[in-house]
């Protein structure tokens, strides 16, 4: 998708180096990064410089690359695929896209290890992207049967960003919008501000406006008061892991919207490719939900009126803070996934039916 006009993925491979968007600048600077070590890529993950499930799984892929790049051996490429599944625990896609690198890299001690290395990590962001695209096809058709009823602005809450910049390319939540507004539907998007880290004011909301779509970001507890006086006409949100029998694992408070949305019959859809399913965890209560830094909450960051990035602390100096970020969904509040397959019931049947 588009920054200032020009085309961009969030991660690309050139001259033995990962490069990056970096998040944590977004939206006051962009700035490229280059990640050269599995180091890089570990912290990169860890402090969110790239973030969103299906986006740290591909970083994570081509970590690997950069580990046969470092040390082309076997037991520093098994200890590089640990330390990076453990840089960050929710999102399954991490896990995923390790494991599927693994499977064609372990025990291979030919040259052609590279080559290997670099073509799976490639195909893991083809296929994302392919994916995102036909999530976005898939979900078009609800935004459309919406717009043909109300004949008018389809308003569609998202929390977070499960944008592109979450994925490689068109997002997860927000691939049905950019659909949409290329078939000229009128659609308005409300961002959460997604405290702490503020992804969706630094990141929906400013990929938004690079592709000139209207959104307006609203403080996190907002949704429950525009849904009851019919300002929402769906939620659509993305996912760090999905368990097969619907339930939904995202970033924390989507529970809630999910709760304001069934007291308000408002469409609640969760946008997810195959990747973000976790078809082993069979109780929600078993997904390790990532306990980040109380400094997240306790200090904001933004530019001061010499556009100087700052960091000010908020709380009182002396107050602890609890920052957990992410919560679970049960499938009973979710109306369908938008997978690349299609969508599904959030039950195991249906998921089970369409990924056969
Ligand atoms: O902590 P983050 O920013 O990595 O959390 C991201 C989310 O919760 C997204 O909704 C999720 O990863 C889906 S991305 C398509």
């Amino acid at each position: 998708m588009r920054i200032e006009g020009k085309e961009y993925r969030t991660i690309w491979f050139e001259n033995n180096v990962v490069k990056i968007i970096d998040q944590t600048k977004l939206p006051h600077q962009f700035i490229i990064k280059d990640l050269i070590t599995v180091k890089d890529v570990i912290n990169a993950i860890k402090v969110m410089e790239v973030r969103g499930a299906p986006l740290i799984g591909a970083t994570a892929a081509y970590g690997l690359v950069l580990a046969i790049i470092e040390n082309n051996d076997q037991s520093f490429l098994k200890k590089s695929a640990e330390n990076l599944i453990n840089s960050r625990p929710t999102a399954i896609n991490l896990k995923w896209a390790v494991d599927r690198m693994m499977k064609k890299l372990s025990g291979v001690n030919s040259d052609k290890i590279l080559e290997i290395a670099q073509n799976e990590a490639k195909e893991i962001c083809e296929e994302d992207i392919k994916f995102c695209e036909k999530i976005g096809l898939n979900g078009l058709k609800i935004i459309e049967q919406i717009y043909n009823k109300k004949k008018d602005t389809v308003n569609i809450l998202t929390h977070c960003n499960a944008g592109w910049l979450a994925t490689i390319n068109w997002g997860t939540a927000t691939s049905p919008i950019y659909h949409a507004h290329k078939k000229g539907i009128p659609v308005h998007v409300w961002a959460d501000e997604t405290r702490p880290r503020n992804q969706g004011a630094n990141l929906t909301s400013y990929e938004l406006n690079e592709e000139g779509i209207k959104n307006t970001i609203i403080a996190d507890n907002t949704g429950g008061i525009l849904m009851q006086r019919g300002e929402v006409d769906m939620c659509i949100v993305g996912t760090d892991r999905t368990l097969s029998n619907g339930d939904v694992c995202n970033k924390v408070g989507t529970y809630l919207k999910a709760l304001a949305a069934h007291d308000n019959n408002v469409p609640f859809y969760v946008a997810l490719p195959s990747s973000t399913i976790d078809w082993k965890t069979k109780d929600a209560n078993d997904i390790p939900i990532e306990q980040r830094n109380s400094e997240e909450l306790s200090h904001v960051e933004g530019i001061d009126e010499n556009k100087e990035l700052k960091k000010i602390l908020i709380y009182p100096y002396k107050s602890k803070a609890m920052n957990l970020a992410f919560d679970i969904t049960p499938a009973k509040y979710v109306t369908g996934l938008i997978t690349e397959k299609g969508i599904s019931e959030a039950s195991h049947e249906s998921l089970k039916k369409l990924f056969k």
